[in-house]
């Protein structure tokens, strides 16, 4: 199990659009694994492969509180099955800290397959129904801010770039106090 990298907005690797995953082997089953990891530290409850730079139609998701369900989607298909659309105000580990309100179907059916490319579908509402899209967009290279407002967009752009230099700052001096005091007697 490892911890992956996270690519956060504005980066343009997450405008990739990710392609069907046809080899159902060990390998996918880490990536899943090393993706429930990486959510359930950040924490999220959803993760599409995009995020992680891996540019294939995987997404893990867990809704429950006690992280106890964990949920695999491969080659998504997802239907609205309502003209009704409901908002929610998403988050997403890509777009640290921020958090909008965006309308989407509130019940659509799911097609996908599980990790051994098993078929299942299923019916989705509340939660789920939001979860599954937000990530689907993630699959197809958007974000839940393309829906905003080009001045709040803009907003949240600035707002990334500025937590990116921050972070590129602590960095640097962190690994000088770590050499300092382990060169210390
Ligand atoms: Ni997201």
């Amino acid at each position: 199990m490892a911890l992956l990298p996270i690519l956060s907005f504005p980066d343009p690797r997450l405008r990739t659009k990710a392609r069907p995953v046809t080899v159902f082997d060990a390998a996918l089953r880490q990536l899943a694994n090393d993706m429930f990891e990486t959510m359930y530290a950040a924490p999220g409850i959803g993760l599409a492969a995009s995020q992680v730079d891996q540019h294939i139609q995987l997404i893990v998701m867990d809704l429950t509180e006690d992280k106890n369900q964990p949920q695999v989607f491969i080659n998504p298909v997802v239907t609205p099955l309502t003209e009704d659309c409901v908002p929610y105000e998403e988050g997403c580990l890509s777009v640290p800290e921020v958090f909008d309100k965006v309308d989407r179907p509130s019940r659509v059916r799911i097609d996908a397959l599980d990790l051994d490319g098993t078929p299942f579908s299923l019916e989705a509402d509340g939660l789920l129904a939001v979860c599954i899209q937000h990530e689907m967009d993630h699959l197809d290279g958007k974000l839940f801010v393309d829906y905003l407002s080009p001045l709040k967009k803009q907003r949240i752009r600035e707002k990334m770039q500025k937590r990116e230099r921050q972070l590129s700052r602590q960095k640097p001096a962190a690994t000088e106090n770590t050499r300092r005091s382990a060169s210390s007697p």
